[in-house]
């Protein structure tokens, strides 16, 4: 693993966004693992800027997000779909038939995970994979368990996650309780991992899945298995480090 940390939420996402950059630059047709939640969200305006200055071209890139909450319309603000689309694709060229999100609302779960599968396949897999990490260290929403998962599947979400995004919600009885996340293979199989994390109350995440063991009980403590990870913290997420 290579850990970089740096002074600031501003500079992890531009780190950050360089080396996503510099990916679509060498590979105009590259297919971008994307994440959800406030970590990605600078990097994500880094691209639209770079897009905006004439720098970066997404109308070849693919994308496949890492999961979905189960029951939520791709219309639903709370909706990771809706979020992609609100914080990077409706501001850059990508092609949004060429974006991938797990469908909320299919009610087959083995189905919607099966295809979901298929798709990473189809791609010959992920080039970058961008992650942030919970407080309970999971990665997409693979939350902390006695055994890792391979495929994509249906989740639980832990009391833990759930308190952590009531601050989207107007209640806690509004978060959704299910979510469809890719697994860990689909993760794995990317070609590249962005790990970012800012703020201290990642501290802790941080530096189990970096020094401690590997185990399900912390799951990104498996991206040690990983042999081309880049880890971008701020100085309060990597004060463990
Ligand atoms: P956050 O969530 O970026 O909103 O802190 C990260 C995660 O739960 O993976």
């Amino acid at each position: 693993m290579k850990v970089s940390v740096v002074k600031n939420y501003d500079e992890m996402s531009k780190l950050a966004a360089d080396i996503i950059a510099s990916q679509i630059v060498i590979k105009p047709n590259a297919v971008l693992g994307l994440a959800t939640g406030s970590t990605p969200v600078g990097t994500y305006q880094k691209l639209i800027e770079k897009y905006e200055k004439g720098e970066l071209d997404f109308s070849k890139v693919s994308s496949v997000n890492l999961d979905e909450y189960v029951g939520l319309s791709p219309e639903n603000e709370q909706s990771y779909r809706y979020f992609m689309n609100d914080n990077l694709f409706n501001h850059i060229n990508i092609d949004k038939d060429n974006t991938h999100v797990l469908s909320g609302l299919e009610p087959d779960a083995e189905k919607e995970c099966k295809s979901y599968d298929d798709l990473i396949d189809c791609y010959e897999n992920i080039d970058i994979q961008v992650l942030g990490i919970g407080r309970n260290g999971h990665i997409g929403f693979n939350e902390p368990s006695t055994a890792f998962k391979a495929g994509t599947h249906c989740v639980e979400l832990t009391e833990e996650t759930i308190a952590d995004n009531t601050r989207f919600f107007d209640s806690v009885e509004e978060v959704p309780t299910k979510a469809y996340t890719m697994g860990m293979k689909g993760i794995m199989k990317a070609k590249k991992i962005i790990l970012l994390a800012n703020g201290e109350n990642k501290a802790d995440a941080i530096k189990k899945a970096i020094y401690g063991p590997i185990t399900p009980e912390v799951p990104a403590s498996i991206l040690q298995l990983h042999n081309d990870v880049v880890v971008i913290v701020d100085e309060d997420a990597g004060k463990y480090l």
